[in-house]
């Protein structure tokens, strides 16, 4: 079996950077050092209102890290542009509200549909992996393969949250199995990434057919804890 990828997902190092409106903790040291501990990939989401990574970051991580980045950006002109610029090998197209706390859901695929098509195209002409931030659900998939994505990465939010809570996740985890049957079927990478802990992370790894794990929150607060590497390196053990 394939070894699964680790994209550890750094913005919440720039959020506590920005709370004090200073150059510290950097997202660049935080990406060098994600390297270094044996991620696979960093991910950073440019929001519209630059509440994390800004573009002097965006800049920085993509001349000095040798990893691929996932940029994480919403469909619009102005994001469209950036990442035509700045080419990142991988991107996730995401849903984005300004008022939330986190993305929230997955992309309503038809809303939009030609502009997100055309987005999807150009980007792939300039050589970046698309890949889109989907619910678990068939249409979704059948679509993504329609719009000519490359990849789909699954909303798994509900489902952790679930697990978290000591609730019953079992028609939430059937659902991301099925979407993971059908976008392997349909030969799309399947990724998952949203609300993952070590115990999610764990129950979601036995999947197969999941190709890439896309981790952030919990993963930056547990290194507070027992530090960055250590958090990683716990994540690689369950991520392989
Ligand atoms: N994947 C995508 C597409 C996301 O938008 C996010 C959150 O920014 C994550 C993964 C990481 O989620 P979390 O920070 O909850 O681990």
């Amino acid at each position: 079996m394939s070894k699964i990828r680790l994209g550890v997902n750094i913005d919440h190092v720039a959020t506590v950077r920005n709370a004090r409106g200073e150059n510290y903790p950097s997202p660049l040291r935080a990406a060098l050092f994600v390297q270094k501990s044996g991620a696979d990939s960093v991910t950073i989401h440019l929001r519209e209102d630059r509440r994390h990574i800004n573009d002097s970051d965006l800049k920085e991580i993509k001349s000095k890290l040798k990893i691929p980045f996932n940029l994480e950006i919403a469909a619009t002109n102005e994001m469209l542009k950036i990442a035509l610029k700045r080419k990142p090998p991988f991107i996730c197209i995401v849903p984005e509200k300004r008022q939330e706390i986190t993305t929230e859901g997955g992309l309503n695929l038809n809303f939009k549909k030609n502009f997100l098509k055309k987005i999807i195209n150009k980007l792939k002409k300039n050589k970046s992996r698309i890949s889109l931030f989907i619910e678990p659900n068939l249409n979704d998939i059948k679509e993504s393969k329609n719009l000519n994505a490359d990849c789909v990465e699954i909303h798994t939010g509900k489902f952790c949250n679930l697990v978290n809570k000591n609730k019953n996740y079992k028609y939430e985890l059937k659902k991301i199995k099925t979407a993971v049957i059908l976008g392997n079927k349909l030969g799309l990478e399947v990724h998952a990434g949203h609300g993952l802990t070590y115990k999610s992370a764990k129950i979601l790894a036995k999947i197969s057919g999941i190709k890439e794990f896309n981790i952030g929150h919990f993963l930056i607060g547990e290194s507070i804890f027992v530090g960055l590497d250590k958090t990683i390196k716990n994540f690689r053990k369950i991520v392989k």
